[in-house]
């Protein structure tokens, strides 16, 4: 085990990997270990809700049987390794911690300066955060050098691409171990640097502003964008159909985060139109109402 944290290799799969804040990325990052073969931990603040965690991955598991994309033994196999950890404490034996708690930098520094207390000092340390920064949130550690972002996209269990992420202090046996895991566990790894939105989520915010503006300026609407980035641009979805999806208000925040942290910088400007959007809780799907209509009943416009 020493040697191969030594040389960067990936974490042994009869290693523990416990993962912190289970709700929506916390879950999907705990199935893609388990399914890798660890022995995987949870652990949240709320109480029972690991538990609830352990319920619904193991639902999950149970889909992936009836699908046939699952064996029932690898099933079982993958269940006996899963455990709610009610306690932070019990996570003492972990040999990577991914945290996917609420996106606050003194909430994320609190819970890591915690779990040093707990774990051995060759455990890596990992932050799944989209929007701040790896160096920050590893300002307080005492072990700054083994502290990584490993930045999934939602669904976890089937987007295979993970940015690992280096902060300003983390040590490049932990940065080639991240990555090896990643790549032992079936995903997409790629390295990236500390800087804000890291790779995709900063390429996308002008990206989608462009979009908006163009909407906004009243050169087309939002249909005929989407379908012009659909149908001509090989864009699997164009931005406004996506960030209904999404969620307006998530979306929105990310570019606000982005922008912010460049200084304000134009490129990043978040759209007005956008805005009305969140204020009047129009936020997509998950409101039966975004860019466009949903629901029964709804009438997607024509482009
Ligand atoms: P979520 O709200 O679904 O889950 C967060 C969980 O963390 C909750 O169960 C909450 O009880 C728990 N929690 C909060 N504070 C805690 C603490 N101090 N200790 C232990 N548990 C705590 O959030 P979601 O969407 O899963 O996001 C988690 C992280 O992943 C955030 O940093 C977010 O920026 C990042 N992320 C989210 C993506 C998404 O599409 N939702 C995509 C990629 C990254």
């Amino acid at each position: 085990m020493r040697d191969a944290s030594a040389k960067g290799e990936a974490i042994e799969r009869d290693r523990t990997v416990a993962v912190v804040g289970t709700g929506t990325m916390g879950q999907g990052i705990a199935q893609v270990a388990l399914v890798a073969g660890h022995p995987v931990r949870l652990h949240d603040s709320a109480p029972g809700r690991a538990a609830e965690a352990v319920a619904a991955i193991t639902a999950r598991l149970d889909r992936l049987v009836e699908k046939g994309r699952l064996d029932a033994a690898a099933r079982e196999d993958a269940v006996g390794r899963l455990h709610a950890a009610e306690d932070l404490a019990e996570l003492d034996d972990a040999a990577l911690v991914v945290e996917a708690i609420v996106e606050d930098l003194a909430v994320k520094q609190r819970l890591f300066a915690d779990l040093e207390e707990v774990v051995g000092d060759d455990a890596l340390l990992a932050t799944n955060t989209s929007s701040l920064s790896v160096t920050a949130i590893a300002g307080g550690l005492r072990l700054p050098g083994r502290f990584v972002g490993l930045h999934f996209f939602n669904p976890a269990p089937l987007l295979p691409l993970v940015e690992v992420v280096r902060g300003f202090a983390t040590d490049e046996t932990a940065a080639t171990r991240a990555y090896e895991t990643v790549l032992a566990w079936g995903k997409t790894p790629v390295r990236c640097a500390d800087t804000p939105g890291f790779i995709v989520n900063r390429i996308a915010r002008p990206f989608y502003a462009e979009a908006f503006r163009v909407y906004e300026e009243g050169h087309a609407d939002p249909a005929t964008i989407d379908a012009a980035l659909r149908e001509s641009g090989g864009f699997r979805m164009g931005p406004f159909e996506l960030t209904d999806l999404i969620g307006q208000d998530v979306n929105e925040a990310v570019t606000r985060s982005v922008w912010e942290s460049f200084f304000q910088d134009q490129k990043f400007t978040p759209s007005l139109a956008q805005r009305r959007l969140v204020e009047s809780r129009r936020l997509g799907r998950k409101t039966g109402h975004g860019w466009f209509p949903y629901g029964e009943g709804a009438e997607r416009p024509e482009p």
